[in-house]
């Protein structure tokens, strides 16, 4: 079984971005800038804000943190993704999510301008995504590719079993893997809460992407042998026991499914690692495209 360690695999290209940054800031041109806003108090969204900041220093990309309110309007929310959008020195621009219940998620989404939308949520982008053409790949998909693409993982003619069918993760994976590109070419079901016989679908996985946000969901009697797991799972459970008060949790039952699989990602340590690496990279494209 080969571990798929989001760690090595993050920071590897995390040093291949450093070094395009710090070429073109050797040229005199200025450095890439991620804008991003946090609504309230929301501990994980805290922690993965704060990891994205700290990543982007790591990479030499700037970064600006914006914090609002738990009970900002929602008109201040969209007049201050318009002063971003129209901010030249911004390249990317993210509202982390979930948002308040007062708030228009699809609202936030669309005021972002599609060029700067490094989460790849705006419907130009997601439809851009649908017909194959260039775009920001939502971060979280997108690093599951960075991932199988730097373990070599052959995905072509696979058949992927994906659970779960969020816009962030599950529907853009299944479009992604489906796709004719490097890391596609599969053959993709998607399954949902309304699946029938989800556990007879699973076992017909080469590649199963869990993505269903229950921890330890998928367990060993779902999964084939010499199957590739992925994890996407990171769920806060309670255990009194633990230095936080909480441990992360993934939707696979780790230990008892790694021995039948070929290759699977630790939950933390795999998938989570490399969404910031699939955010980095769309940072310098927004960039790239930005700066001619
Ligand atoms: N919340 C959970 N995942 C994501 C993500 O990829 N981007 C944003 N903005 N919010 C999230």
């Amino acid at each position: 079984m080969i571990l798929l360690d989001g760690k090595v695999a993050a920071e590897a290209v995390k040093e291949k971005l450093k070094a395009q940054v710090a070429e073109l800031t050797a040229k005199g041109h200025r450095t890439p800038k991620l804008a991003a806003i946090l609504v309230g108090n929301n501990g994980a969204s805290e922690t993965y804000v704060a990891s994205k900041v700290k990543n982007c220093a790591e990479t030499g990309f700037e970064s600006l943190l914006i914090r609002l309110d738990e009970n900002v309007p929602e008109s201040t929310l969209l007049q201050t993704i318009e002063q971003l959008n129209n901010d030249e020195s911004v390249d990317g621009i993210l509202v982390q999510l979930p948002l308040p219940k007062h708030i228009s998620e699809q609202k936030v989404i669309a005021t972002i301008h599609p060029e700067k939308d490094v989460d790849g949520f705006h419907p130009i982008n997601a439809g851009k995504l649908v017909q194959g053409l260039p775009t920001f790949i939502p971060a979280t998909p997108y690093g599951i590719l960075l991932l199988l693409e730097h373990y070599h993982v052959q995905t072509k003619g696979k058949h992927a079993v994906i659970v779960g069918r969020s816009n962030i993760v599950g529907r853009p994976m299944s479009i992604l893997l489906s796709s004719n590109i490097p890391m596609g070419n599969c053959t993709v079901t998607i399954a949902h809460s309304h699946t029938q016989n989800l556990t007879d679908i699973c076992l017909q996985a080469d590649i199963l992407v869990a993505a269903l946000g229950k921890p330890e969901f998928v367990t060993a009697n779902m999964v084939k042998q010499g199957a590739i797991v992925i994890d996407v799972g990171i769920t806060r459970v309670e255990d009194a026991t633990a230095k936080k008060g909480f441990r992360i949790k993934g939707d696979v039952a780790f230990n008892e499914v790694a021995p039948k699989t070929a290759a699977i990602t630790p939950v933390p340590g795999g998938v989570g690692l490399m969404t910031i690496a699939g955010l980095l990279s769309n940072t310098l494209q927004a960039y790239l495209n930005n700066k001619k």
